[in-house]
């Protein structure tokens, strides 16, 4: 089956390629394989509504069943923001470091650092139909940046039951329990009927 994915992060595009790795069913299509495919505004004040819009608009567009993602990190002491923010929580064209800096001077004196990255993943036939699933990770913000892999808040950001960073970490070690691996699982998992299908058929 052909899968389009709906992202031009190449990070995430990296993650994606190596957890679908195993899923020889799947032909996987990338938004550069379709020329002036416009980008689709992320509006939306949650996770669900940008993934499913993603994946929705882009597979009409193409004609291809799609599979779209949209991620936020949720910090308990800031009442889950950055959240569905967290791309421009510095500002419209912030970086990486612009937003990293901006938590941790947020956080800064408070003591709760609990946080959890979100990740919601849409799939549309090219009709429009969906489903979605989450995944979490839930982990602690710690007080300086750590490690050079990864990205966006990867180096602030330190998952239950590890000493490092996911920055220090390897990108192998990271996919294994993080919330987009978690929810590329999920997705292989139950979706696995339609994902194994040539065909077309319907969610
Ligand atoms: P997006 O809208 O799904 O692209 O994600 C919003 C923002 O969340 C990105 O700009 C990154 O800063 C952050 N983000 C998404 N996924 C990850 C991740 O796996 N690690 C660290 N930050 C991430």
């Amino acid at each position: 089956m052909r899968l389009m994915i709906a992202t031009c992060n190449k990070h995430k595009v990296e993650e994606i390629k190596k957890i679908f790795w195993n899923n020889h069913s799947l032909e996987l299509l990338f938004k550069p394989d379709f020329s002036e495919l416009p980008e689709v505004d992320e509006d939306q004040d949650t996770l669900e509504g940008n993934a499913i819009k993603k994946a929705v608009e882009t597979a009409k567009l193409t004609g291809e069943w799609c599979l779209a993602d949209d991620t936020g990190l949720e910090v308990d002491a800031l009442d889950g923001a950055p959240g569905v923010y967290s791309a421009r929580f510095a500002g419209e064209d912030a970086t990486y470091t612009d937003n990293n800096i901006k938590l941790l001077k947020d956080l800064n004196g408070i003591s709760d650092r609990t946080a959890k990255f979100a990740c919601v993943i849409a799939l549309s036939d090219p009709d429009g139909n969906y489903k979605y699933v989450r995944g979490e990770c839930p982990g602690v913000i710690i007080s300086e940046l750590h490690g050079e892999e990864g990205f966006g808040y990867d180096p602030i950001f330190k998952p239950d039951g590890f000493d490092e960073t996911f920055a220090q970490m390897s990108s192998e070690d990271k996919n294994k329990i993080s919330h987009r691996g978690r929810a590329l699982a999920l997705a292989l998992k139950e979706w696995n009927e339609i994902l194994s299908k040539t065909g077309k058929r319907q969610i």
